[in-house]
């Protein structure tokens, strides 16, 4: 590690990790300097919502995956980062994409980050420089525009690309024989392009039940497709659930079991790839089977903890998390606290993978945080950090939505909420 006062830090992303960590290092001009690399025009990142899909005017792949309707499935009372709150949203909980996207650009503001973002700067390497007893970085980038490329020096790299971009497609068997209209939920902007249509959809994550709501409000009829159990609550009377895909043909499904079904249109909500195009070699970060590695408390590269990745869990609150993520990483750029021997963080973090296959998880849900996964992830790096726990309202209320998805998915996100004190909400309509 670096013995000197001031770091010099790269954050890749100006989406919501990369400026919750901007947030962090702004307010220690005497530790840190730090550029946040953004490829994009401005702020936001996923909830930057396009029209477009493929690439945008810079030849660049469109980043965000929302969609038109899109409403969050938390309520901002969970969503929020803990020194922000959303406001004006007229006592509602739930709110449109926009109101996101509008509270992360208040947030950077409010923070002065800004003048700190390097916009239309796409982030092409980054490679460990070692030194004797430290590591420094080389964060080579082009501009989107201009096409010109550069390389700076830094002494950290906080990992903030998002990964809800790259499309997982899984192997089935005729899926590209399709004829009828096929997308990925990446692709999907709005309902209309459904109307009086036969629709699979498949995957049953927050995309694909989602979606399959929306769109049989004009579809003809809708198969939610999935493996996981059925979905006990109401769903919508044109809807209806089906195993997953065995096969496909030119115009029709064949789902687990036999049973085949013609249909004119094909969404495949099966989620997303970890994707980070960057790393060179020598980094030694491997992306498995949805398992990137080998990372120390879901973050900290292990060879070169200097470089940290945010947002590797998923099912998480997402914004809370990444500010907790943010709070340990500098403490220990600081050297307020210790990191582990390499041998045992390796060793810890095989055993948090054997610990889930033992649980009954599949090995490609290695960063899977479901239940009370996520709070236990939390105490861990509380421990590490020395810094207090996600407040025990949020926990609660992510628990208390959780349940209220499970029993109305379909009209949950009408509930407004507040909260009362550090432990208690009230539910208001
Ligand atoms: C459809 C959808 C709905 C969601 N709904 C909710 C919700 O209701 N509530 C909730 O809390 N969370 C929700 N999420 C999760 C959401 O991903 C997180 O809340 C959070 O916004 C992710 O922030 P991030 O900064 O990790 O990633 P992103 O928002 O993806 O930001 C990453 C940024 O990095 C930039 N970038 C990527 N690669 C490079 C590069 N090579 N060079 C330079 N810049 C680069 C991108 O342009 C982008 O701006 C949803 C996600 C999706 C996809
Ligand atoms: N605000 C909202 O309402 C909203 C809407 C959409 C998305 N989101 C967010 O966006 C992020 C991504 O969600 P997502 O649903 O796109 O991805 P996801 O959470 O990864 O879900 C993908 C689902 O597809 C399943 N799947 C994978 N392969 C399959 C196959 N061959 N057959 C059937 N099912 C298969 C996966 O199951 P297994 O891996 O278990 O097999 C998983 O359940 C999440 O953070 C989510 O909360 C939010």
């Amino acid at each position: 590690m670096k013995k000197c006062l001031l770091f010099k830090v790269a954050v890749i992303g100006a989406g919501a990790a990369g400026l919750c960590a901007g947030r962090h290092l702004i307010v220690e001009p005497d530790r840190f300097e730090f550029d946040i690399y953004e490829q994009q025009d401005d702020v936001g990142g996923t909830w930057r919502f396009s029209t477009h899909t493929g690439q945008d005017q810079y030849g660049i792949p469109v980043h965000s995956s929302m969609y038109k309707n899109l409403r969050t499935n938390l309520p901002k009372e969970v969503m929020a980062f803990p020194d922000f709150s959303f406001q004006n949203c007229d006592g509602r909980s739930f709110l449109h994409h926009t109101e996101v996207l509008f509270y992360l650009e208040e947030y950077a503001k409010h923070y002065g980050l800004y003048e700190h973002i390097k916009f239309h700067k796409l982030i092409e390497s980054i490679r460990p420089l070692k030194q004797e007893n430290m590591t420094e970085w080389a964060i080579s980038f082009s501009d989107v525009i201009t096409k010109e490329k550069e390389t700076y020096i830094y002494d950290a790299v906080m990992v903030c690309n998002g990964h809800y971009s790259v499309p997982y497609f899984p192997e089935i068997l005729g899926l590209n024989n399709f004829k009828g209209v096929m997308i990925h939920s990446h692709d999907y902007r709005e309902p209309q392009d459904f109307k009086d249509l036969k629709v699979v959809v498949l995957g049953a994550g927050a995309s694909g039940i989602d979606i399959a709501i929306e769109v049989s409000y004009v579809a003809k009829e809708v198969i939610l497709s999935h493996n996981t159990p059925p979905k006990t609550c109401p769903l919508p009377d044109n809807t209806r659930q089906e195993k997953g895909i065995e096969s496909i043909d030119e115009s029709a499904v064949t789902f687990i079991g036999g049973k085949k079904y013609k249909c004119d249109a094909l969404i495949i909500c099966t989620g997303y790839l970890y994707h980070y195009p960057f790393f060179e070699p020598s980094c030694n970060v491997e992306i498995g089977d949805q398992k990137v590695s080998p990372l120390y408390l879901h973050m900290f590269l292990i060879d070169y903890p200097t470089l940290a990745i945010w947002a590797v869990p998923k099912l998480i609150v997402p914004f809370p998390i990444y500010d907790q993520q943010s709070k340990v990483f500098l403490k220990f750029l600081k050297g307020l606290i210790e990191l582990p021997s390499p041998e045992v963080m390796r060793a810890e973090t095989e055993k948090d993978f054997n610990r889930r296959l033992e649980a009954g998880f599949k090995p490609r849900h290695a960063h899977l945080m479901p239940g009370d996964w996520q709070w236990e992830y939390d105490d861990a790096l509380c421990k590490l950090g020395k810094i207090d726990p996600v407040p025990p309202v949020v926990r609660n209320l992510f628990r208390h939505v959780h349940h209220l998805r499970t029993l109305d998915v379909i009209r949950y996100k009408d509930t407004k909420y507040n909260l009362v004190d550090n432990k208690t909400f009230e539910q208001v309509n």
